[in-house]
């Protein structure tokens, strides 16, 4: 079982939607894959896979025995990937109890943890239970800078792997000098670039109804991340900066 914390610092860089998509795709691959909302009381994984209306138990309910981890997984509405529903309330949910539930799950190949904002104590429950992290930031000074303070505070946990997420990257703003590219940002931060996603109009407009269409920008970017996470690979591929060039000349 690989247990993959999803987290960034800053809040809105897109942690849920990496954790939603890369599972996704996993699933497809054969993979079994439950996706665990960590993002106690602001949680969204529920709304982005769907399931809202279908969650009976949460997490918190594990935790206190009124039922057994596996039947609070939900099943995603576009795939075999299941999910763990976050609780409103934090109070039973010591990082000891999360980490218990997370090790309950060993039946899966991946269990990928969707971390709250911040480096608070939401953090250290998401982080303390997982041996790998993807860092997700955009290609934005600020969540740069707070990506470079939860990689320090990552070095103190147990990770045998930390990679990067750059998510939401403008190639024509590249391009122009305006935005910092993802191997930059990634020669900033001393980490692999695994998946580099561009900006895309679609994961806003469809990611309220629950799926991203497979003809979105950012489908071959996620299939690639997935490649590179279900292989421990590293490549790096930035294919809509490649495709903007190719067009140019
Ligand atoms: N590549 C992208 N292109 C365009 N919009 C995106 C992209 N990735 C994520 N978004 C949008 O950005 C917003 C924030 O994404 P998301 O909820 O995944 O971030 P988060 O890091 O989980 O936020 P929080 O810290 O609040 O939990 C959402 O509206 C989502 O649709
Ligand atoms: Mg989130």
């Amino acid at each position: 079982m690989r247990k993959i914390v999803v987290t960034s610092g800053k809040g809105g860089v897109g942690k849920t939607t990496v954790v939603a998509e890369l599972g996704r795709r996993l699933a497809e691959m054969g993979y079994k894959v439950v996706a665990v909302d960590g993002d106690v009381g602001l949680n969204n994984l529920d709304v982005v896979t769907a399931i809202d209306m279908r969650v009976v138990y949460d997490i918190s309910d594990v935790v206190m025995g009124k039922c057994r981890p596996f039947q609070a997984l939900v099943q995603d509405s576009q795939s075999s990937m299941r999910i763990l529903p976050s609780s409103r309330d934090s109070t039973l949910l010591t990082a000891q109890a999360f980490g218990r539930v997370i090790d309950s799950l060993f039946e899966f190949d991946f269990v990928l943890i969707d971390c709250p904002a911040g480096i608070e104590q939401g953090f250290h429950r998401a982080v303390s239970c997982s041996n790998e992290a993807i860092v997700v930031t955009t290609p934005s000074i600020s969540s740069i800078r707070d990506a470079d303070k939860v990689i320090g505070l990552l070095s103190s946990y147990n990770m045998c792997d930390t990679a990067l997420v750059v998510n939401r990257v403008r190639a024509d703003m590249v391009a122009k000098g305006e935005m910092v590219g993802a191997k930059d940002v990634g020669a900033l931060l001393h980490l692999p670039v695994i998946g580099v996603i561009p900006e895309d109009d679609m994961i806003t407009t469809f990611q309220q109804l629950g799926s991203v269409p497979r003809g979105a920008l950012s489908n071959k970017a996620y299939d690639l991340l997935a490649s590179n996470v279900a292989k421990r690979s590293k490549i790096f591929c930035d294919i809509v900066y490649k495709r903007r060039w190719l067009k140019r000349r």
